[in-house]
C-alpha cells in the first residue's frame, strides 16, 4: 500500500507516506513496508527520505533476484551454489509448497547442470531408482539402469523429492549411494557417482501434517540443512504482484489483497486447522483475478472451498474468517 503511493510521490519520508495513505494503522508498517523493498533495491533510504528507484540494486550480494519463474526471496541460489561448489549432501526442509523444489530446478536450470528429480512421493520403488530388466521389442531381456543409477552415472543433480516419503526399499539405496564411497551395487557390479555428483533433498517440516521422520543414518548424511520458510507478506505480494506474474495494473489491489487473506488463513492462530494454504494458493487465487475473477469468488475456489472435505462447520468458520480479513 505504501509501495504504491511512493511510486506515486516518487519520494516522501515515513510520516508524509503515513499520511498521504490515510489509514489507520502504525507508522512501524510503513518502515517495515519500505525496509522490504529497499532489500529489492526499488526503493532507496536518503536521510529520512524514501525514493522510489524503479530498479534494481547493482549489488548483485544484496539482491533478492527473480531467475525466470523462480523470486529468490530466501536468496537460495547464492547459498545453493556455495554448498554445490563443496558437494556436501543438502536437504531443504520447509512447509508445503514454499518454493523448496522450485529452488533447486532452478539453479539447476541457471548454471546449466543435469538434474534428475526422483519425486519420492509418486509410489517410486527401489527398481524405479536403481534400475531393472526390462522385455525389449525383440523379445529378449535387457538391464534399464533407473533414476539414480543414471544421475549418478552422468554427473550433477538428484535431487529426492519429500525424501520423507521414500518407501523403505529406496531408504536402503539411498544409505549406501550416500556413503562416502559414492556407490551403488547393481547385478553386474558396482557403479561409482561421477565426480562432482551432488545429492540433494527436500523435506516438510515434522510439524506438517501426514510427515513422517527420516531415519537417523539418512539425516546425517545431508550434513547440511536449510531451512526455508515462506515469504513475509511484503515478499510474498512482491513476488506475486511485482514479480513473478505479470498481473495488470487494474487487478494489483485486488491481487494484494487475496494475498494477504491467504497468508491470514497460512497463518491462523486457530489450531484445528487440518491443512494450510501455501504459495500454490497465492498464485492460484491471483490467476483466478487476472483471468476476471471476482476476489471473493477467488479466495472461494482457492482457499474456503478446500476445507468442505473436513465439514461444513470447519468451511464456514473459515469463510467467515475471509470476510474478516478482506
Ligand atoms: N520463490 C518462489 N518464486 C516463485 N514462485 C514460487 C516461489 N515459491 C513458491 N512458488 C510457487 O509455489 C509453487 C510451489 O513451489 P514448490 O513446488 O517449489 O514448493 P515446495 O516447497 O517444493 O512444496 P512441497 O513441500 O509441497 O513439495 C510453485 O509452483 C510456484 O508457483
Ligand atoms: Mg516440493
Amino acid at each position: 500500500m505504501y509501495f504504491e503511493k511512493l511510486k506515486e510521490l516518487g519520494e516522501a519520508t515515513a510520516s508524509e507516506l503515513f499520511r498521504a495513505c490515510g489509514e489507520g494503522g502504525d507508522i512501524v508498517e510503513v518502515y517495515a513496508e519500505m525496509e522490504s523493498y529497499v532489500k529489492t533495491g526499488l526503493v532507496m533510504k536518503m536521510g529520512n527520505k524514501f525514493l522510489y528507484t524503479g530498479k534494481s540494486v547493482e549489488n548483485e550480494e544484496e539482491q533478492v533476484r527473480s531467475y525466470g519463474e523462480y523470486y529468490d526471496y530466501n536468496k537460495l541460489i547464492p547459498m545453493l551454489e556455495r554448498y554445490y561448489k563443496l558437494k556436501i549432501p543438502t536437504l531443504l526442509i520447509g512447509p508445503h509448497g514454499c518454493g523448496k523444489t522450485l529452488a533447486v530446478t532452478a539453479f539447476a536450470r541457471i548454471h546449466n547442470i543435469p538434474f534428475t528429480n526422483i519425486p519420492c512421493s509418486a509410489g517410486i520403488r527401489e527398481h524405479h531408482i536403481v534400475g531393472k530388466y526390462v522385455e525389449q521389442a525383440d523379445g529378449h531381456i535387457e538391464w534399464e539402469d533407473g533414476l539414480l543409477t543414471r544421475s549418478m552415472k552422468q554427473g550433477g543433480i538428484t535431487c529426492f523429492d519429500e525424501l520423507t516419503t521414500a518407501d523403505d526399499g529406496v531408504i536402503l539405496r539411498l544409505d549406501e549411494a550416500l556413503d562416502a564411497r559414492r556407490e551403488l551395487t547393481l547385478h553386474n557390479g558396482v557403479v561409482k557417482a561421477k565426480e562432482g555428483w551432488w545429492p540433494v533433498a527436500t523435506l516438510n517440516s515434522l510439524d506438517h501434517i501426514g510427515t513422517r521422520q527420516l531415519p537417523t543414518a539418512i539425516l546425517s548424511r545431508f550434513a547440511i540443512r536449510v531451512y526455508v520458510d515462506y515469504p513475509s507478506s511484503l515478499e510474498e505480494e512482491i513476488l506475486l504482484v511485482e514479480s513473478v506474474l505479470d498481473i495488470p495494473p487494474a487487478h494489483k489491489a485486488d491481487c494484494a489483497k487475496a494475498v494477504k487473506v491467504v497468508r491470514g488463513v497460512r497463518k491462523s492462530k486457530t489450531e484445528y486447522l487440518p491443512y494450510r494454504p501455501s504459495i500454490r494458493e497465492s498464485v492460484a487465487v491471483c490467476s483466478l483475478i487476472v483471468g476476471g475473477m471476482e476476489l471473493r469468488q477467488a479466495l472461494k475456489y482457492t482457499v474456503i472451498d478446500v476445507y468442505s472435505q473436513w465439514g461444513n462447520e470447519i468451511k464456514d468458520g473459515v469463510d467467515e474468517y475471509v470476510d474478516s480479513l478482506i
